[in-house]
């Protein structure tokens, strides 16, 4: 099984939420996210779980496994884990898994990854909930591309209201090439 992670947050801030929700609205970056998890396994903390709209929750056409320490915690068509560990005996051998959020889940799969896909979004908006610190020599970058308006990429595409620059990074210590353009035909990139 792979390890990934799917987050945007502030270029400059690391925020990455604000009152249980996300402090900005980009419609592209949220398709990213659909094409790009859609098939296979997401992983997330109950906060975020409850930050999901009610009518797109569970996340259709996704495995969607929750963790949470609150024994009575149950939600049609999600698999509840009290422990980290647990999720182990839940996964098959070639599952895809997309570690989706918040905070406290990065922190604990952060190690764990292969992949970690970034939006960085060109956003200064104040927040409480933020992204790990990592290094760059743990993650090289090795792929990025800046997503703006057609017509003046300095400005969001219409629908949004950031730019962002979607960004992937690699473990070093996976050292396999990276099918950038598998991926860009996956999220529809031209
Ligand atoms: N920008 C983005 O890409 C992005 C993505 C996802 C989320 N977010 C934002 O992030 C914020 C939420 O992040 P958060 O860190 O506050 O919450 P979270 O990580 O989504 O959920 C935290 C909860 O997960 C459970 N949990 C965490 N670690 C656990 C463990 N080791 N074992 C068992 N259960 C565990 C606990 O649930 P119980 O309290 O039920 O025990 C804990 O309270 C929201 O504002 C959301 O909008 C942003």
């Amino acid at each position: 099984m792979t390890f990934s992670i799917v987050v945007a947050f502030g270029q400059k801030t690391r925020v990455i939420g604000k009152d249980g929700d996300i402090p900005w609205n980009i419609p592209s970056d949220m398709k990213n996210f659909s094409r790009l998890t859609t098939g296979h396994t997401v992983v997330m903390g109950r906060k975020t779980y409850e930050s999901i709209p009610k009518k797109y929750r569970p996340l259709p056409k996704r495995r969607n496994i929750v963790l949470t320490r609150n024994e009575g915690w149950r939600e049609d068509g999600v698999e509840v884990v009290r422990e980290m560990i647990d999720i182990f005996e839940l996964l098959e051998p070639g599952e895809q898994v997309f570690v989706i959020g918040g905070e406290s889940v990065y922190r604990l799969f952060l190690p764990l990854c292969k992949y970690l896909y970034i939006s960085y979004i060109n956003s200064l908006a104040e927040g409480d909930t933020f992204f790990p610190e990592f290094s760059n020599e743990d993650f090289p970058i090795i792929y990025h591309v800046h997503i703006g308006h057609e017509d003046d990429l300095d400005k969001p595409r219409e629908g949004d209201d950031h730019t962002y620059i979607l960004t992937v990074h690699q473990s070093k210590d996976f050292k396999e090439k990276f099918d950038s353009e598998a991926f860009r035909n996956t999220l529809k990139i031209v």
